[in-house]
């Protein structure tokens, strides 16, 4: 294999095919689902699948919050190959379009390809200015631990510099997200975690609490900032506080701990050992806002796509911003075919 870029980056995370439609709140309560909120389905959900499919006009979109991250981090560093990404997928025609969508982008795909079960769907249900999201991880439920312990796999570990795991993928494979992390750790690189949904914190709150200690840089907006604090006993919903207090939580190696918080139109709260700044973030006028999905993971993959060139952490929040409001310009997670960040 020839050498990776220099600082590459790996994500791993569920690669999952986003289907969205707009839908009444009577949709949302019929399958009991909250106008703003990140949860997986359970089997009640499988018929709402098929009336989606067939009574609603849909868009496929790539999606997955990791893969979105790197599509966006791609898109800023134009050139291909700086990232990539760990995830489980299907043999059909959502994982093809997955690989080729991200393969398009310039993400160097490594799926773990499972023969027998289908590729992880998500339906991204769009409410007025709200968007309930359902996620259906299927394949992306199956990873392994061993798919990293492939040869070329290995090497490409070795050679990165940075990796990025979304807190979604606790729900899959904890001891690969652990391989990773305590890599990163062993040999001074630089691991970043994602609190990704409130469910995280409420429902796998053992298993976050092991990462923890391996995180280098968190990312998080203020519903999963008030969802960690909750599941700590911390009695605050002050998202700088709540920064502060896990920037000091005990961590393996000695590089303080950088914890970056969005929260919406409100000041991006950065917390870098014991020092909180914040970020103003520039309004979008309520006409150029189409919608907010994926705002948070174009935040990261603009934050990252500078973070890995050692650009530092204002220029990182900048292009995070940057990355997040062209996003929320477009359907989706999509980008406009030409980036004009420098
Ligand atoms: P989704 O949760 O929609 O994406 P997100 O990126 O997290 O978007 P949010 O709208 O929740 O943003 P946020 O609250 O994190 O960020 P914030 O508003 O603070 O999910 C998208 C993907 O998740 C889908 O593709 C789906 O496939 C995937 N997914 C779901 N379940 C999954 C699972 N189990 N496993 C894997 N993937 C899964 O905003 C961030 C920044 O944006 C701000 O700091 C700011 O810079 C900017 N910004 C936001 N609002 C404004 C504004 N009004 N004006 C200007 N800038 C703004
Ligand atoms: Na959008």
């Amino acid at each position: 294999m020839s050498p990776l870029p220099e600082n590459t980056l790996i994500g791993m995370c569920n690669p999952l095919l986003d289907i969205q439609t707009t839908v009444e709140k009577s949709f949302l309560d019929k399958w009991g689902l909250k106008e703003n909120d990140a949860i997986l389905c359970d089997d009640k959900h499988n018929d709402m699948f098929t009336e989606l499919t067939k009574d609603f006009t849909v868009e496929y979109i790539p999606g997955g919050a990791a893969q979105n991250s790197l599509r966006v981090a791609q898109w800023i560093l134009n050139s291909p190959n700086r990232t990539v990404f760990f995830g489980a997928v299907g043999k059909d025609q959502y994982g093809e379009l997955l690989a080729t969508k991200a393969k398009e982008a310039g993400v160097n795909v490594q799926y773990q390809i499972n023969e027998t079960v289908k590729t992880g769907t998500c339906a991204a249900l769009i409410n007025g200015t709200h968007r309930s999201l359902c996620a259906h991880l299927a394949a992306a439920n199956t990873f392994t631990q061993d798919h990293l312990q492939k040869e070329e796999n290995q090497k490409i570990i070795e050679q990165a510099k940075y990796f990025y795991v979304t807190g979604f993928f606790i729900t899959v494979c904890p001891p690969a997200i652990i391989q990773l992390a305590t890599h990163s750790a062993e040999f001074n690189k630089t691991f970043t975690l994602n609190l990704s949904a409130p469910f995280i914190s409420q429902f796998f709150f053992d298993k976050l609490s092991e990462i923890i200690p391996l995180v280098d840089v968190l990312f998080g907006n203020e519903d999963e900032a008030a969802a960690f604090a909750n599941a700590h006993g911390w009695e605050t919903t002050c998202v700088k506080e709540i920064a502060l207090k896990a920037a000091a939580l005990p961590k393996k190696s000695t590089k303080p701990r950088l914890v970056v918080f969005t929260q919406g139109p409100e000041p991006v709260v950065v917390v870098e050992g014991d020092k909180v700044t914040e970020y103003p973030v520039t309004r979008l006028p309520k006409e150029e806002i189409v919608d907010t999905n994926g705002a948070g993971d174009a935040f990261v993959g603009g934050f990252l796509s500078q973070f890995i060139q050692g650009k530092g952490i204002e220029a990182s929040v900048a292009c995070g911003s940057y990355a997040a409001q062209e996003i929320i310009k477009k359907h989706g997670c999509t980008v406009p075919s030409v980036c004009k960040y420098h």
